[in-house]
C-alpha cells in the first residue's frame, strides 16, 4: 500500500513560535471536503477525532489541548485519498503554510512510523497512533454485529484481532507496537474504542 518513498527525512515540524494557533472544526472540516472524496476515510478520521479528544478529555487537559488532540485525529489522513504518493507530506505542507501549533503537525507526522520514519514521541502521538488501525478494526466489526457497539466486548474484538482474514489491512503489528509504546494494555485501549466510538459525529 505504501513505500518508502513515504519517509519524512525529517523529525521537526512547524514552528514553535505558532504554539496554540489551531482552525476551528469548521475550518478542517471544510478542508476534508476540499481534498477528500472518499467518504469512508472522512469517517475514519471522525472517529479517530473523536477518540483523540475523549481521550484528552480523560486525562483532563483542557479545552484547548482537546480540540488540538481532536484537529490532529481530523486531519491525520487528509491527503491519502487524492495524493496517496504524497501521504503526510502534503497535509504537513498545508498545516505548516497556515502556522499551525507544531504538536498538531507532528502527531501527524509520527502517526506511522514504519512508513514516516518519524518516531511518536509526546502523548498526543502515541494516541494518535494506537487509536488509527484499532479504530478501523473496531468499526469494520460493529458494522457486522447485528446490535453495532451494543454489547461489543473486548474478547469479541480480541478474537477478530487475532483472525488476520478481519479486516485484513489493518496491521495488528501496528495495533502492538502502538499501544506498547503508548504504555496501555490492548485490553484498556479496545476498550475505550468500544466505549466512546459509537459517539463520534460522522
Ligand atoms: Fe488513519
Amino acid at each position: 500500500m505504501v513505500n518508502s518513498s513515504l519517509k519524512l527525512n525529517k523529525t521537526s515540524f512547524g514552528s514553535a513560535e505558532n504554539a496554540g494557533n489551531v482552525i476551528t472544526e469548521k475550518e478542517a472540516l471544510e478542508l476534508l471536503n476540499d481534498w477528500v472524496k472518499n467518504e469512508k476515510l472522512i469517517v475514519h478520521m471522525k472517529q479517530v477525532a473523536h477518540l483523540m479528544k475523549e481521550f484528552a478529555a480523560s486525562e483532563s487537559l483542557s479545552l484547548e489541548e482537546q480540540h488540538k488532540w481532536y484537529l490532529a485525529g481530523l486531519l491525520h489522513d487528509a491527503d491519502w485519498d487524492q495524493w496517496p504518493e504524497q501521504h503526510c507530506k502534503k497535509i504537513i505542507l498545508e498545516l505548516e503554510s497556515r502556522k499551525i501549533d507544531p504538536e498538531i503537525i507532528r502527531a501527524i507526522a509520527s502517526h506511522g512510523p514504519r512508513y514516516f520514519g518519524v518516531e511518536p514521541e509526546t502523548k498526543m502521538d502515541k494516541m494518535l497512533y494506537a487509536f488509527d488501525e484499532l479504530s478501523g478494526l473496531i468499526h469494520a466489526y460493529s458494522l457486522m454485529r447485528p446490535t453495532g457497539y451494543e454489547g461489543m466486548q473486548v474478547k469479541g474484538v480480541k478474537k477478530r484481532l487475532k483472525d488476520k482474514t478481519f479486516a485484513a489491512q489493518v496491521s495488528r503489528e501496528d495495533i502492538n507496537d502502538a499501544a506498547e509504546r503508548a504504555n496501555v494494555s490492548i485490553e484498556d485501549l479496545v476498550q475505550f474504542v468500544i466505549i466512546h466510538q459509537k459517539d463520534a459525529k460522522i
